[in-house]
C-alpha cells in the first residue's frame, strides 16, 4: 500500500469515527435513555441502552449503582427479554413495571453476543465474524464498556454490577474477568461491583444430572423415564470429560427429548407447568443439531412468558426500533439469531466454575440466586456446583444457618433464604421458575437493592 492510500485509509478511519459519534449513538432529549452501537471488531456491532433512574438518590457513603444485565440463549436479546419481559421500566405492552430494577439501579442491557437482537454482524455468511466461545463474547462487551465507560466520568463513579439469567452466567463470569483485567492494564475506567448469577448454566453436568432425580421426587417421570434419563446423563458425564463437548451438546438435547416425553411435556422453566407440545423427530445427525438450536432459540419460551413473548418481535421492530432512530435498514430484531447458538456449539455444555473461583479469590462479590421451580438451570444443580468450588472459603459458606427472606411487609410468607460467607452469596427465591424477576418480583427486587448496595432502601 502506498503512502497515499495509507493516509487515506486513516482520514477514513477518522471520518467514520467522528461519523459514529453523531449516528451511532442517540437518546431521549431528557437524557434520562441512551443507546448506540459500538463496532466491537470490524463488521461486528453491538447495540447497548442505558436507563439512568429516575429514583437516583446521591447518597455521599454509598454511589448509585449501574447493573449489566446478561441475557441467555446464547442469541436471546436482553435489550428485548430481560428490558420489556422482566426488569427494564416499561412491560411488553408498554405499561409501567412497578417492579422495575430502575428502583434500585441504572439498568444497561446490552445485545450480546453479535447477531444477537439488535446487533449484527456485516456478513452471516462470515464465519469469523460470529463469537465461538464465552470468552470472546466477554471481550466484545468490554470493548463496548471501554466505549461507553471511557469518556464518562458521572458513570465511573457508579460500580458496575454484571447480573445475568440462564446462559448469560457463563458471559458473566468471563466478562467480569476481562473486566478486571482491562481495569488492570488501565484500558477501562469502571469500578466492578460485583457479579450475580441468576439461575446460570455455569456446569451443565450438574444440571443435567438434577432432572431425572428432581422430576421423580416431583412425581412428573417414573422409574423407567428416570433409567432413561440415567443412561444419557452418563453418556453426557463421560464425553465432559473427554473434552467432547459438540457431542455432549447433542446428548443433552436428546436426553431433553427423553424428559419431555416421559414427563409429558414438562416445562423446563417451570417444573409446575407443562411446555407446549414439541414432538421431536431429529433423525440424522444435521437434522437434529438444527433441532437443539431450534429448542434453544424457544428460550423464554414458557407458558409464563409465552403471551407476552409473542408480541415482543413485532414490538421491537416495530415501535421501538421506530423511537431508537439508528438501527441500520436491513438490520432485523432478532434477525441474525440463527447464527448465534450454531456458533457456540462447542461451547455450551463447557463449564464455567473456574471462572467462579477466580473471581472469589480476586476478592468480588458473587451473588448466585435460583428459583425454587426452575428445572434447566436447577438449584439442585447450582448447589452441586458450588460444592465443586476450591475458594477457601467454601466449608465454612457450607455450614452457615440460612436466613429466611419475606417481602413488602408480610412477615407471614417464607419468599425465600440467603446465607453468605466474605464475598460469596446464595439466595434461594421459592416459588419462581426460571425467570425469577417475573416470578417473584418483590423478593427479587430486594434483593437486587441488597446486592448492589443501593441508597435507595424503601
Ligand atoms: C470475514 O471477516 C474477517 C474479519 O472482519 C475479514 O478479515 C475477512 O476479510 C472477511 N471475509 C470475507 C470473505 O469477507
Ligand atoms: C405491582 O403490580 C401488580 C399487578 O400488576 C400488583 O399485584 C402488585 O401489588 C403491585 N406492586 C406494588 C408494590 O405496587
Ligand atoms: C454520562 O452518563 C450519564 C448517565 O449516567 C449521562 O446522563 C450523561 O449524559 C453521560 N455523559 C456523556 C458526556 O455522554
Ligand atoms: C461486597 O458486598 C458487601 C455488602 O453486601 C460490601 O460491604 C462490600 O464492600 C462488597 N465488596 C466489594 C469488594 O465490593
Amino acid at each position: 500500500m502506498g503512502k497515499f492510500s495509507l493516509f487515506l485509509v486513516s482520514l477514513l478511519i477518522a471520518l467514520s469515527l467522528c461519523h459514529e459519534n453523531i449516528v451511532s449513538a442517540a437518546g431521549t432529549e431528557d437524557g434520562s435513555e441512551q443507546w448506540g452501537y459500538v463496532e466491537v471488531r470490524p463488521q461486528a456491532h453491538l447495540f447497548w441502552w442505558l436507563y439512568k433512574s429516575p429514583f437516583r438518590v446521591e447518597d455521599p457513603s454509598k454511589p448509585w449503582p449501574v447493573i449489566l444485565w446478561l441475557q441467555g440463549g446464547p442469541g436471546a436479546s436482553g435489550v428485548g427479554l430481560g428490558n420489556f419481559l422482566e426488569i427494564g421500566p416499561l412491560d411488553g405492552n408498554l405499561k409501567p413495571r412497578n417492579s422495575t430494577w430502575l428502583q434500585k439501579a441504572d439498568l444497561l442491557f446490552v445485545d450480546s453476543p453479535v447477531g444477537t437482537g439488535y446487533s449484527y454482524v456485516d456478513d452471516v455468511h462470515n464465519s469469523s465474524l460470529t463469537v465461538k466461545t464465552d470468552v470472546e463474547a466477554a471481550i466484545d462487551v468490554t470493548t463496548l464498556l471501554k466505549e461507553v465507560f471511557n469518556g464518562n466520568e458521572s458513570l465511573q463513579r457508579s460500580p458496575l454490577y454484571v447480573v445475568a439469567e440462564s446462559y448469560g452466567g457463563k458471559f458473566a463470569v468471563t466478562v467480569g474477568l476481562s473486566i478486571l483485567e482491562a481495569i488492570e492494564a488501565g484500558e477501562l475506567k469502571l469500578k466492578l461491583g460485583g457479579v450475580a448469577l441468576g439461575d446460570s448454566w455455569i456446569s451443565s453436568e450438574d444440571f443435567v444430572l438434577s432432572w431425572g432425580p428432581l422430576l421423580k421426587a416431583g412425581s412428573r417421570i417414573d422409574n423407567s423415564g428416570l433409567r432413561d434419563s440415567n443412561s444419557l446423563t452418563q453418556i453426557i458425564t463421560q464425553q465432559l470429560k473427554y473434552g467432547q463437548y459438540e457431542e455432549a451438546t447433542q446428548s443433552w438435547y436428546e436426553l431433553e427429548g427423553v424428559i419431555l416425553s416421559s414427563s409429558n411435556n414438562v416445562d423446563f422453566y417451570n417444573i409446575m407447568l407443562d411446555s407446549k407440545k414439541d414432538p421431536i423427530e431429529g433423525t440424522t445427525n444435521e437434522a437434529s443439531k438444527q433441532m437443539s438450536t431450534k429448542r434453544y432459540s424457544k428460550y423464554l419460551d414458557s407458558p409464563s412468558l409465552r403471551s407476552a413473548k409473542k408480541g415482543l418481535s413485532s414490538l421491537m421492530n416495530g415501535v421501538i426500533r421506530e423511537k431508537l432512530k439508528i438501527i441500520p435498514t436491513g438490520v432485523k430484531w432478532g434477525g441474525q439469531e440463527d447464527i448465534v447458538f450454531p456458533a457456540m456449539v462447542g461451547e455450551f455444555m463447557k463449564p464455567r466454575i473456574k471462572e467462579v473461583d477466580e473471581l472469589l479469590a480476586k476478592g468480588i462479590n458473587v451473588t448466585i440466586y435460583n428459583g425454587q421451580l426452575d428445572l434447566i438451570c436447577s438449584t439442585a444443580g447450582a448447589e452441586a456446583w458450588v460444592e465443586k468450588l476450591k475458594w477457601d472459603g467454601l466449608d465454612k459458606f457450607l455450614s452457615l444457618d440460612r436466613t429466611p427472606l419475606y417481602c413488602g411487609g408480610d412477615g407471614s410468607v417464607t419468599k425465600g433464604f440467603m446465607k453468605s460467607y466474605k464475598n460469596l452469596y446464595f439466595y434461594w427465591i421459592l416459588g419462581a421458575g426460571h425467570f425469577v424477576p417475573v416470578d417473584q418480583p418483590c423478593v427479587t427486587l430486594e434483593m437486587i437493592g441488597s446486592i448492589t448496595q443501593s441508597p435507595n432502601t424503601s
